[in-house]
């Protein structure tokens, strides 16, 4: 097992990373969060799996447990949910010192994350990850929010968990296309970090895509890195805004597509190929570091084409995004693997270029 600690501006926590972890989760609750309430968040598949071994530990702990589980899917994160939560909530009698533990995948952490953040302006909130995009993004970092009309987290806060468990076995059973969508973060973090976090995704992509390859030094590295960024800034003023790398098509192409054709990580790795061939060309992005990219991207099975959706509606999309500003969207780009380049300005003729390419390679 691996133990890391974020050291957020807000709150310092620990992360524990590794095989079987889940089974600590009761005692680190109760070692962080006294004796309380606590009340397990999961959804329809993660729940027959897991939510046993959540809860055993848990009650073994000492702590009072009761459970909420969700339908499963993005829709649940809506605020019709996070009131009906409330509700749950309130009727349980939870308090400022009780804990709501999130055990599911990033809909369940945001929603339950959510809805700690706000709950009587917050009580403790704990992430227990089950899919691996949780594993190396969602559950770190403090982004809690629910979907708005047409708008993903468009309403939301930033609300840091007390603890992060991260237990690998879970993978064990998460769908394979989940497991690649969360790979394209790791490699996102690969591509920004450079370095061992970059040469651990590059090996995970060398082997069949399986939950056994995914290992802890994978995970923690993935999460250590954007632990790094979001201590030095935690409510994206600046620095943090790396993390958006090949998300700012990522986002547009998930939304032409209807949020359902392609996963988040699969709208992901497009939008990592163009800020990658973007990167070549506003960022002097070494042609050989460009090729890497799209090998990394290439053998973790990702798409390498935008199929179905006209280059203008992307344009359009991608100056929707509530990242926009009024003078234009700024993209992260890279100089070199490693190097990541902040606010980058972006021709519209070039935008309009760049997703044709997607479309057309
Ligand atoms: N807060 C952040 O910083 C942040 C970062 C990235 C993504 N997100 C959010 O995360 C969400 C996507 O997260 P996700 O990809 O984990 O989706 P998800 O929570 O919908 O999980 C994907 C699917 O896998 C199932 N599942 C989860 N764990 C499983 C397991 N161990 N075995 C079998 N099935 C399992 C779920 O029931 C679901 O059907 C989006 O809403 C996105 O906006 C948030
Ligand atoms: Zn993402």
């Amino acid at each position: 097992m691996k133990r890391l600690t974020v050291r957020a501006a807000s709150r310092s926590y620990p992360i524990m990373v590794g095989r079987g972890v889940l089974d600590e989760l009761g005692a680190a609750v109760r070692k962080l969060r006294g004796a309380g309430r606590v009340v397990v968040l999961s959804d329809a598949n993660v729940a027959p799996l897991y939510l046993g071994r959540a809860r055993a530990g848990l009650e073994q702990a000492g702590l009072d447990v009761s459970e909420v589980v969700l339908p499963a899917g993005e829709r649940e994160k809506s605020l019709a949910r996070a009131e009906e939560l409330y509700g749950v909530l309130y009727d349980r009698g939870l308090r400022r010192s009780d804990t709501l533990v999130a055990l599911g995948g990033g809909v369940i952490g945001d929603l339950g994350g959510f809805v700690a953040a706000t709950f009587q302006r917050g009580i403790g909130f704990v992430q227990a990850p089950t899919t691996l995009l949780a594993q190396v993004d969602a559950s770190v970092g403090g982004k809690v929010a629910v979907d708005f009309r047409a708008g993903k987290n468009y309403v939301g806060t930033f609300y840091q968990p007390n603890l992060v468990v991260a237990d690998l076995a879970t993978l064990d059973t998460l769908p394979e296309r989940e497991l690649r969508s969360g790979a394209a973060e790791a490699a996102k973090h690969g591509l920004l970090a450079g370095g061992p976090v970059l040469r651990r995704a590059q090996q995970l992509a060398r082997a069949p895509l399986v939950a056994g390859a995914v290992t802890q030094e994978l995970v923690a590295g993935s999460i250590r890195y954007k632990a790094g960024v979001v201590e030095r800034d935690e409510q994206e003023s600046g620095l943090r805004a790396v993390l958006n790398l090949g998300h700012t098509i990522g986002h547009a192409i998930e939304a032409a597509t209807g949020f359902r054709r392609l996963s988040h990580g699969e709208a992901v790795a497009l939008g990592l190929r163009a800020a990658l061939r973007l990167s070549r060309e506003l960022a002097r992005l070494p042609e050989s570091d460009e090729a890497a990219g799209h090998a990394l991207l290439d053998e973790l099975g990702l798409p390498s084409r935008l199929d179905g959706v006209r280059a203008e509606e992307v344009r359009a999309l991608i100056h929707r995004d509530k990242k926009a500003r009024q003078d234009g969207v700024r993209y992260v780009l890279l100089r070199r693997l490693g190097f990541p380049v902040l606010g980058v300005r972006v021709p519209p003729e070039l935008e309009l270029e760049v997703v044709e390419w997607l479309r057309t390679r």
